[in-house]
């Protein structure tokens, strides 16, 4: 549990609702004929993942990955281990990796290598939010939903210690300053 409070929304859930139908949109059209493999990156991407899938006016098919890069902490181990792999073999298949934010780019940049070693006929990347300024020059987005500022946010599928997973919109998120009161 990490201690600490949500706080402002930064992006209502009308906005983020709003820019996921675009992607949807711009997805199918790039994807025309073609039955992408839609790869999220558990947990956070989880809610992202139903939202955009729906919004895809093809037929994609779904399958989920989870790594380990954060622990519990808000902050960056520099560790990235498969805890559950995926199911799908992804041998000529269009893979598009959805995850929910890019900090680093350390955790992205594993799976990439990971799995461009499994020969897919392409593989991109949505990602619904970027931090600003704080990514590897070799992080490469196809698509983004929006770039934030350097704080840590909590909703639609993001947490804190697991809370505010199930917020309708991205909130900040306002660490304690005193844990132990
Ligand atoms: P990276 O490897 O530094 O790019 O970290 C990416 C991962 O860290 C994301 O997939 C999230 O699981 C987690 N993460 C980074 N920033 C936040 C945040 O602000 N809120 C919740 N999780 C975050
Ligand atoms: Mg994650």
């Amino acid at each position: 549990m990490v201690d600490g409070v949500p706080g402002d929304i930064i992006l209502s859930e009308a906005q983020i609702q709003a820019r996921v139908a675009e992607l949807g949109a711009q997805i199918a059209a790039d994807y025309q004929g073609r039955r992408p493999l839609l790869l999220g990156v558990l947990k956070g991407a989880f809610v992202f993942m139903a939202d955009l899938a729906r919004s895809i006016d093809l037929p994609v098919e779904v399958d989920f990955m989870a790594v380990s890069s954060y622990g519990s902490a808000t902050k960056t181990s520099g560790i990235v281990r498969i805890v559950k792999d995926l199911d799908i073999e992804l041998e000529n298949r269009h893979v598009l990796i959805v995850e929910d934010i890019i900090d680093s780019g350390l955790t992205l940049n594993y799976l990439r290598r990971t799995l461009a070693a499994r020969n897919p006929a392409s593989l991109d990347v949505c990602a619904l939010l970027i931090r600003s300024g704080r990514q590897a020059p070799d992080v490469d987005l196809k698509y983004i939903g929006f770039e934030i500022p350097p704080d840590f946010v909590v909703g639609y599928g993001l947490d804190a210690g697991e809370i505010g997973r199930n917020f309708r919109d991205v909130r900040i998120w306002i660490p304690d300053p005193d844990p132990e009161h």
